[in-house]
């Protein structure tokens, strides 16, 4: 059978500054990487050089849309100075993305900060809200013509974690208290964000979301099936659907923005109340990162998320793989999971893959490949994947056979 999409869909892939861009020496990742000793991201693919080239390519794939972030501390590298010559590079950027054909999708904060930030006392310092709306308002007043579906954020609860609970990402802490209180004004800032954004617009049409990572949480079935099965209950409350709540019951999504990846096992631990099980009895195909690979839910989220009555993107999905077969395979068996959903009523109204180029994957360096197109590194020269032409082909007709 044969499931046509909406004919208004939107195909595309996602990127990230910092992961692509290269050369971003006023980040808080670009200090982080080298007092930590990790591999550096570097000149990342060039992407800040080779947009035209790049956005050339997403066309050439079938792709309507691209999602994209901004970097802050390019925009505003101190706290008093904007350079204007990275807005107008941005500026440039999405014309290039409109005349093309590809609907640009930005996120605003996608895990970076500017060091001038942090060192400030980033997130937990309550003038980290009045910092980032004055780039909020800076950014979106110059480049409103440009885009109409804005991100504040990207995943907050899993820059949180990282960067607050288990310390693996800037600023390294590992502080539940902190860690209530970063997030407290993220919560603070995305309310404000929404309504400003909302506010410049006035009249004119304009989306405003974060988006928000969800996984499958399954429990360890090895030893203590009952406790992790509660446990596993509850971190499905707390990580996937809590934030949700919040922000649908005050009505700061437009619309959802889905990043969804993979099954967790839990068991457990010592940490809050569960720990991932990572131990080897667990069958089932894993990626290079070692992630379950589980598609079936992504149909199950995409069916929870209906209650919320709001439109769904699904702003990233995608695996890093040994081989083409198993890309195709991943490919194939979610889209297929998306479009049983549709079938089903879920209002969904785009897909995109993560990531349109192999990138700098955070405190894992570059060793693993999620790109429709591969980057070579020394040369930076692109090839795309055979398994970026299937994507291309469903993209082209709008229809998937399932
Ligand atoms: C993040 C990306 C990251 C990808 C793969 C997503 O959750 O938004 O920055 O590269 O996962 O790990």
């Amino acid at each position: 059978m044969v499931v046509n999409f909406p004919p208004d869909f939107l195909w595309g892939s996602s990127i990230s500054s910092y992961q692509l861009e290269g050369n971003n020496f006023k980040s808080d990742w670009y200090f982080y990487e080298k007092e930590k000793h990790l591999e550096e991201a570097g000149q990342a693919v060039d992407y800040y050089n080779r947009f035209r080239e790049d956005s050339s390519l997403a066309k050439e794939l079938g792709h309507n849309a691209l999602r994209l972030s901004l970097e802050w501390a390019r925009i505003y590298p101190t706290k008093h100075d904007i350079d204007e010559e990275s807005l107008k590079h941005y500026k440039n950027l999405l014309i290039d993305l409109n005349d093309k054909g590809l609907k640009p999708l930005v996120t605003l904060n996608h895990f970076t900060l500017p060091f001038w930030f942090v060192k400030e006392g980033g997130w937990v310092k309550p003038d980290s809200v009045d910092y980032f709306m004055k780039y909020v308002v800076k950014v979106v007043k110059d480049l409103k013509s440009y885009a109409h579906i804005w991100f504040t954020f990207n995943e907050p609860l899993v820059y949180i974690y990282n960067g607050f609970l288990i310390g693996r990402w800037p600023p390294g802490y590992k502080s539940l208290s902190l860690g209530l209180k970063a997030l407290k004004n993220i919560l603070k800032v995305h309310s404000l964000a929404y309504r400003e954004i909302k506010r410049i617009y006035g009249e004119d049409l304009c989306l405003v979301s974060l988006t928000k990572h969800m996984r499958i949480f399954s429990p360890c079935y090895y030893f203590n099936f009952g406790q992790n099965n509660f446990l596993a209950f509850l971190i499905d409350r707390v990580f996937n659907f809590s934030l949700m709540d919040f922000f649908c019951n005050h009505k700061l999504l437009d619309f959802i923005g889905l990043n969804y990846y993979c099954k967790e096992y839990v068991s457990v631990g010592n940490f809050l109340f569960g720990k991932e099980c990572k131990l080897p009895h667990h069958e089932g195909w894993k990626n290079t990162l070692g992630w379950f690979i589980f598609p079936e839910g992504l149909y199950e989220i995409l069916i929870k998320l209906k209650r919320y009555k709001l439109p769904i993107i699904i702003t990233e999905n995608g695996t890093s793989e040994l081989n083409n077969a198993d890309y195709a395979r991943f490919l194939y068996a979610h889209i297929r999971s998306l479009a049983k959903a549709l079938n089903e009523g879920v209002n969904v109204k785009g897909y995109f893959w993560w990531s349109l180029l192999d990138n700098f994957e955070w405190d894992e360096g570059y060793k693993h490949k999620f790109g429709l197109i591969e980057v070579e590194r020394r040369t930076f020269v692109r090839y795309i994947r055979p398994f970026a032409f299937i994507y291309k082909k469903i993209c082209e007709e709008n229809a998937i056979e399932i």
